[in-house]
């Protein structure tokens, strides 16, 4: 049994969610589990206290949470020196012209660029468009996103475009790969 750490970033909450269907899935699996949002760590957090880490983040206008990117840049050896995962939540996945595959493939490599991790696995996961909980400004960028690929533009509604299924099997995959 290894002792998992899954940490993530999130703006609205879907990144959390899927973070918390891939804490069930190694949960169900054998494996001890400990979840930690990258801006709200404790003082004495240390990923050397963990066997193997899959690490989240979502993407807002373009860019990564930047707590997560200083945390794992900060600790670049101790993450590699344990199996790694890194997926990434963003409209852009849900896409599907060769412009938003190009644009998830930059969105996963700039994460690995600028932090040095080097991860057995990654994935992209769409992520979901939550209109009414945004304020003007954030729900007209949202628009133009969606537009951009395809997603849904009625900003009284709510979508999710989470492929739940994939989110088990990278979890699945890498966790058996251990
Ligand atoms: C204001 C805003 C800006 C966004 N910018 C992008 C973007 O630049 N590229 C993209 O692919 N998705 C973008 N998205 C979509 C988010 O990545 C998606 O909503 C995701 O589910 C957010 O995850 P979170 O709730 O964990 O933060 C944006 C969403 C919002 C609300």
């Amino acid at each position: 049994m290894a002792k998992i750490l899954i940490l993530f970033g999130t703006n609205y909450g879907q990144t959390r969610k899927v973070a918390n269907h891939i804490a069930e899935v190694v949960r169900s699996r054998g494996h001890d589990v400990e979840e930690a949002q990258g801006n709200k760590l404790p003082d004495d957090f240390t990923p050397k206290d963990f066997d193997a880490a899959i690490i989240g983040t979502s993407i807002n206008l373009g860019v990564h949470q930047i707590s997560i990117r200083k945390l794992v840049k900060n600790n670049e050896a101790a993450f590699n020196s344990m199996p790694c995962a890194y997926f990434c939540v963003c409209l852009s996945a849900y896409g599907t012209k060769p412009q938003d595959k190009e644009q998830v493939d930059k969105f996963l490599n700039d994460f690995i660029q600028y932090t040095g991790l080097k991860p057995v696995k990654t994935a992209a996961f769409a992520g979901a468009l939550r209109y009414p909980y945004y304020n003007f400004v954030r729900r007209f960028a949202a628009k133009l996103v969606a537009r951009r690929v395809g997603a849904d533009t009625y900003t009284k509604n709510e979508y999710e475009y989470t492929n739940w299924e994939a989110v088990t099997k990278f979890t699945t995959d890498f966790v058996d790969s251990l």
